[in-house]
């Protein structure tokens, strides 16, 4: 089975075509971070636009790449949510259209479960149960996964995702859009321990977990400051080490709790070497393993998307193709 995937959650548009014959993933993406960059941040307007303008474009391209037509497309998937209404509506209104005049079946797809799943596509999947750390820039989630479709949401932020809190100090520091890859890049040139941070919620049980005070302490740490160059490769290494620290012991936590010892990583921070590095070190310790997408699939794409659809497909599951619909707000425990 051929499925296309598209992905328009945010500020990538991703397509992708899975065959399932051969269990491989052919995608293309365009990023929007040349758009907004100038903004500091996603202007949704923005980001509707261009995935209009960018879309069938990339289908095109996606389609002549791997020397398809679109009959060859045996089912649709889209994301359904979560993410920005106008961004999701350009992909939902395609997927639909598609479905409709190609008569084919349609299935709308958590964008969360897509980041999830990823890890599958690889050579080195996890089996079930894991547990999923989900970190990405709109998301900080731990998640038991006790088989396709069987999600509980162990622990989540309270306040700020990971990958937002990053963004919000790499704005601070005056740093490339987005904050994220950038702040890591300058704390590979920090000095260790120079800025002492709190590590939030690590005091308290449970696996709640919350960025918004690290961020306001990173802040106030950076106006004391001198603010040399410096001081702020330092700072970047300390806040990185701390949100990272904050995440491991909170998986030490999780893995003891449910006495599961193979982890998932998926979401945009999942990219970060720090993090990599401090999880694979816990997981091995546990007698455990921790199971990554490849660095391209961790941030948004169509693949995932593709992929999850096709997994839902399987198990009977369809989407009307006759009305658009969008959730721009979604648990993943409502899936
Ligand atoms: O999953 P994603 O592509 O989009 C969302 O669904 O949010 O994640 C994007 C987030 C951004 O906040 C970005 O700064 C962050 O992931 N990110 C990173 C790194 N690469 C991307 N954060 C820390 N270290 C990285 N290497
Ligand atoms: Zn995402």
């Amino acid at each position: 089975m051929l499925v296309l995937g598209i992905e328009s959650s945010c500020d990538e548009t991703g397509v992708a075509l899975y065959d399932s014959e051969t269990h491989t993933c052919s995608h293309v993406l365009h990023s929007q971070i040349a758009l907004h960059a100038a903004f500091g941040g996603v202007v949704p307007e923005l980001a509707s636009r261009d995935h209009i303008k960018k879309i069938l474009p990339l289908i095109n391209k996606l389609l002549s790449e791997t020397g398809r037509e679109l009959s060859d497309i045996d089912a649709i998937a889209y994301t359904r949510g979560p993410g920005l209404m106008g961004a999701l509506w350009i992909g939902a209104s395609l997927a639909h259209t598609l479905a409709w005049s190609l008569d084919r079946p349609l299935i709308g797809v958590h964008h969360m479960e897509g980041h999830l799943l990823a890890p599958m596509l690889e050579a080195e999947s996890p089996s079930f149960p894991f547990l999923a750390l989900l970190v990405s820039g709109g998301h900080t989630q731990i998640v038991r996964v006790d088989d396709f479709g069987k999600y509980e949401i162990l622990g989540q932020t309270i306040d700020d995702a990971a990958g937002e809190a990053f963004d919000k100090i790499g704005k601070v520091l005056a740093l490339p859009f987005p904050g994220g890859p950038s702040l890591a890049k300058l704390a590979e040139q920090g000095k260790p321990g120079q800025f002492k941070l709190t590590r939030p919620m690590l005091d308290r049980p449970g696996l709640t977990l919350s960025f918004s005070g690290l961020k306001t302490q990173t802040i106030q740490a950076w106006r004391n400051s001198n603010q040399t160059d410096q001081d702020k490769a330092n700072l970047a290494w300390s806040f990185q080490d701390t949100v990272v620290e904050t995440l491991t012991q909170k998986m030490k936590r999780a893995m003891l709790e449910t006495d599961i010892k193979h982890l998932v990583v998926a979401g945009g921070v999942g990219a970060n070497r720090a993090l990599r590095a401090r999880l694979g070190t816990l997981a091995e310790s546990m007698g455990g393993a921790v199971f990554y997408p490849r660095p391209e699939f961790c941030t948004d794409n169509g693949a995932m998307i593709a992929y999850a659809g096709w997994a839902r497909l399987q198990r009977g599951e369809r989407t009307s193709a006759h009305t658009i619909d969008v959730l721009p707000r979604w648990s993943m425990e409502a899936i």
